[in-house]
């Protein structure tokens, strides 16, 4: 089973940085994270991963000063970077946007974490879903979806083939004969895009694992479709097995249209897991976390996600069906399950209170969590979580020092990491340079 885990410096919960036990700098803090990543690392997980949006909120700080998320962080490839070489086996994941990087940038900037790490790098592949960040870049609103998901494809096909510039041996270092390199094995990028003009090469030899993981989310038809033709790992969503093995199968279903075997794309369900000495205190732990967030919070993410405001509505009558916007342009599958909540009939506080952005929470003790990760995967619903750690350090050391265990002595977790290498880590092949033919 692959575990990765998604990591916010007080934690993902919107409380975790209310929480007494919070360390007040932590988002600033390299040390602090050092000694996070070498928990994850202890734990054997397969990768560290951090989101991003370049943004800070500049509207309605009212709310977001309850609920900081984006307002104050380290830029990831940066703080990965820094992080490597505390490390030697941990996965480095991070997010950067195809709406707003030059397609020469990422390559080199995760080109460069491959080999820093020795090859254990991943790009998080998104399109962006905020207006925020658009302003940041001299838009004054995201392109539409689909525009944005045709950019992330010419992007990804362009940073794909600057990784390829040079072949493997290209690299002779001769010195005898004074050539470093041999010129055949430098191939020259010429592409001309709808969104990019690209004529040159990359200026950096290709990495131990050749290139780095391709990490996506998409959850909609163009997010789906990009990556069933892209995609190593996807952060596949629902709030049930039952959706997560809908989406398993679309998924997979979707790759050999592509020529793709299934292995080449890991499926990792998000959730957020809860340990307690019992289900029923894993649960309360929770409900705590949840009763600590101020409903002005909740109000928030509604506004965002089902992109209209709710806020004038009482909140402990059901939401009126006319108030749900005919359609979504940021997440679609958070939107879908806003408005699923309120075809329930949940008042509007009910809604704020279990609206949790598609992931899943698992409560339990040790065994009990180690029970319901097995049951997901050997049903089809993955193959393997994306766990977003809830309050840190404390969900990430139930995981490492309790679960994990558990789920090694039912030989469903790894001891030992398998190589050095993301890709060897993960199963997934070393992809071979585009320019050598077999
Ligand atoms: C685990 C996980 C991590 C994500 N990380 C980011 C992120 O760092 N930045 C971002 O803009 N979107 C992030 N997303 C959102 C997705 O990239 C995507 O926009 C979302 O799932 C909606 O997909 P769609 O645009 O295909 O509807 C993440 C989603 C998931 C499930």
């Amino acid at each position: 089973m692959v575990l990765g885990g998604l990591f916010e410096a007080n934690g993902y919960h919107s409380a975790a940085w209310l929480l007494p036990s919070a360390q007040d700098d932590a988002a600033t803090d390299v040390d602090y994270f050092r000694n996070i990543i070498q928990e994850a690392e202890a734990g054997k997980l397969d990768f560290f991963f951090l989101a991003d949006t370049p943004a800070a909120r500049t509207e309605n700080l009212d709310f977001w000063t309850r609920s900081p998320l984006y307002m104050n962080m380290m830029e990831p490839i940066t703080l990965l970077s820094a992080l490597a070489g505390s490390t030697s086996h941990i996965g480095l994941g991070a997010t950067a946007s195809t709406s707003f990087y030059e397609p020469y940038n990422i390559a080199r900037l995760f080109g460069s974490l491959d080999h820093i790490s020795h090859g254990r790098a991943a790009w998080n592949v998104v399109t962006s879903a905020n207006d925020y960040a658009a302003r940041n870049f001299g838009l004054s609103a995201l392109p539409p979806h689909d525009k944005r998901y045709e950019k992330a494809a010419e992007c990804l096909e362009v940073v794909q083939a600057l990784w390829d510039t040079w072949e493997d041996d290209a690299f002779i270092f001769d010195k005898a004969n004074a050539r470093m390199f041999d010129p055949e094995k430098f191939h020259i990028l010429d592409h001309q895009g709808e969104f990019f003009r690209v004529y040159g090469g990359l200026n950096m030899r290709r990495s131990r694992q050749g290139q780095p993981v391709i990490f996506q989310a998409g959850a909609s038809e163009a997010g789906k479709e990009f990556a069933a033709r892209t995609a190593e790992v996807v952060f596949g969503t629902g709030s049930c097995l039952e959706q997560a093995q809908a989406f398993y199968r679309d998924l997979k279903g979707r790759m050999t249209r592509y020529g793709r075997s299934t292995d080449a794309l890991k499926v990792l369900s998000g959730v957020s897991v809860v340990v307690g000495e019992s289900e029923e205190q894993a649960r309360e732990k929770w409900a705590l976390w949840q009763e600590t967030v101020p409903i002005e919070v909740g109000l928030m993410y509604l506004k965002t996600d089902l992109e209209t405001d709710l806020s004038d509505l009482p909140l402990d009558e059901p939401v009126p069906e006319h108030r749900i916007p005919d359609h979504s342009n940021f997440h679609q599958i958070y939107f879908n399950e806003i408005v699923g909540l309120i075809r329930e009939g949940l008042t509007l506080r009910e809604i704020c209170r279990k609206y949790n952005r598609s992931k899943v929470i698992f409560y339990g003790t040790p065994s009990g969590i180690a029970d319901q990760m097995e049951h997901w995967v050997s049903e089809g619903g993955s193959d393997g979580f994306m766990m977003a750690l809830p309050v840190l350090p404390e969900s990430l050391t139930d995981i490492t020092r309790k679960v994990v265990p558990e789920l090694q002595r039912r030989g469903l977790f790894r001891t030992e990491y398998e190589g050095t290498t993301l890709r060897e880590n993960l199963g997934l092949a070393r992809p071979r340079n585009r320019h050598v033919t077999a």
